[in-house]
């Protein structure tokens, strides 16, 4: 099988000139398009869905617009324009060239930063294959769609890195990109989060909000690698990952914004009413996100991190928008954490600011996502309801990190074990609660229809009426 370079696979990485990049992925991409058919969006596969597709980096060509079949995606291989200036901003190689190739003795670390990135991607269209069936209307069914072919994308990116700089070891590492599974038994994904079932939209848009942003903010690390391919694979992966991020926030937002419609309504802000009427309630929104964000927190990994020190040390992995901090060594400084003291209470310690880049994007993180509930809970207030969203304390039902395993309640209050297991029915989603949000979603289909547990959007994609017929299912 051999592959048209300039047509099939769109790139600005001169594929069609190099020989032994071109070996290497005419190997891997039938092997990918198996995984697709096999563990891609179900049974769509012969829609044709208005999506857009890079197609260059600069302003025009990064998002065309046009009808596709999923399988015939042009899945393309992009960097972010090279800045021959560009310098290493912080670490103990500050201010030196940046790095075109790897120096060897980084080379298994980059190469773990680089698959444990890459597998997320992947992994995110496993647990979102499902979904197709009960998409609210032709327009989510389009952004879910686009979210799973450039998350394809970002796969193909990171493979491009691995088969470019990594040798042998690179091409095992892309074939094991597609052997571990979403919640497989015997091969996971390497991030717990990514392992979670996401069975329904509201886990859908939770997801694309809470999780995609840790994608922006993990992105946002590598982009300030030494390592410049790397950094410039990940600037250009931030503008896609944007889109994702607006599919969660707008489609909490219309979750929210159906359920006060029914309020008004009904006149009241019983649970049960909202839930008869079809809409989704407050609370069972915000158990929800409990669950999301807790679970999202993990995956910056522990407050206090040596790995995290080398890999700031060593120019691999930067703070997000380094350039905004002043001192770029960070050996002087220290970073105050509140940790569980072991008998059910906190104490306080100063550690190594090196050692707490972890809980410095972690923090960050926390900000961004803080944006949306803001927004959200403004619908709410304008409507004249005192209920309000919020994010839990980042200490809530942790796994990973010194406060994995420590029970608290939301507010991050630590709490006797036997508390935290009665009351976490009223913190995250039950079974009760996961049976009823299936319920009412019904894949809506026809153009312009929306399912009753959601608001239409404000506007559809790329100027297009939101009646538009986005996907064309045959
Ligand atoms: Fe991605
Ligand atoms: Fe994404």
């Amino acid at each position: 099988m051999s592959i048209n370079y300039q047509d099939r696979i769109p790139n600005n990485v001169d594929l069609g000139s190099n020989r032994t990049l071109q070996r290497a992925l005419e190997h891997w991409q039938p092997e990918f398009l198996n995984w697709w058919q096999e563990l891609g969006p179900r049974d769509f596969q012969v829609a044709d869905v208005y999506l857009r597709t890079a197609t260059s980096v600069d302003a025009k060509g990064w998002a065309t617009y046009g009808f596709v079949r999923m399988p015939e995606y042009r899945w393309g291989i992009f960097l972010a324009d090279r800045d021959p200036e560009r310098k290493i901003g912080f670490g103990d190689f500050f201010g030196q060239e940046v790095w075109q190739q790897i120096p060897g003795e980084y080379r298994s670390i980059l190469r773990r930063l680089i698959v444990t990135q890459g597998d997320t991607e992947p992994a995110s269209v496993e647990q979102q294959r499902m979904l197709g069936h009960t998409a609210p209307s032709l327009y989510d069914l389009r952004n879910l769609f686009q979210v799973n072919v450039e998350e394809g994308r970002h796969l193909w990116a990171m493979v491009y890195l691995l088969h470019a700089y990594f040798g042998r070891d690179g091409r095992e590492e892309a074939e094991e990109l597609l052997e571990r599974h979403s919640g497989d038994a015997n091969k996971p994904r390497i991030l717990g989060t990514f392992n979670e079932p996401i069975s329904d939209w509201l886990s859908f848009f939770m997801f694309t909000y809470f999780t995609d942003r840790d994608g922006k903010f993990q992105l946002k690390s590598l982009a300030e690698s030494s390592f410049d391919p790397l950094a410039r694979t990940c600037s250009f992966m931030l503008t896609e990952e944007a889109h994702h991020m607006f599919v969660g926030d707008t489609g909490i937002n219309r979750v929210v914004r159906r359920s006060l419609e029914v309020m008004k309504e009904l006149g009241t802000e019983d649970p049960a009413a909202i839930r008869n009427a079809g809409a989704i309630d407050l609370p069972t929104v915000q158990k929800y996100l409990n669950f999301w964000f807790s679970s999202s927190l993990d995956l910056f990994g522990s407050e206090t991190s040596s790995n995290a020190a080398s890999y700031f040390a060593n120019g691999l992995k930067g703070r997000p928008d380094e350039s905004r901090y002043e001192d770029h060594l960070a050996t002087a400084q220290t970073y105050p954490l509140e940790l569980p003291d072991g008998k059910g209470g906190l104490k306080s310690e100063e550690i190594p600011m090196r050692n707490a880049m972890n809980e410095v994007t972690r923090g960050s993180y926390v900000n961004d996502c803080e944006l949306g509930v803001k927004r959200w809970n403004r619908l709410i207030e304008k409507a004249g309801y005192s209920f309000r969203l919020s994010l839990p304390s980042t200490r809530f039902r942790r796994n990973i990190g010194n406060w994995a395993g420590v029970p608290t309640d939301t507010t991050g209050r630590p709490i006797a074990q036997a508390e935290f297991n009665a009351r976490l029915g009223d913190w995250l989603p039950s079974e009760n609660d996961q049976a009823y949000i299936l319920s009412p979603m019904h894949g809506v289909h026809e153009p312009g229809k929306m399912a009753a547990w959601i608001a239409p959007p404000d506007r559809g994609i790329n100027n297009n009426p939101v009646e538009y017929e986005y996907v064309r299912l045959h």
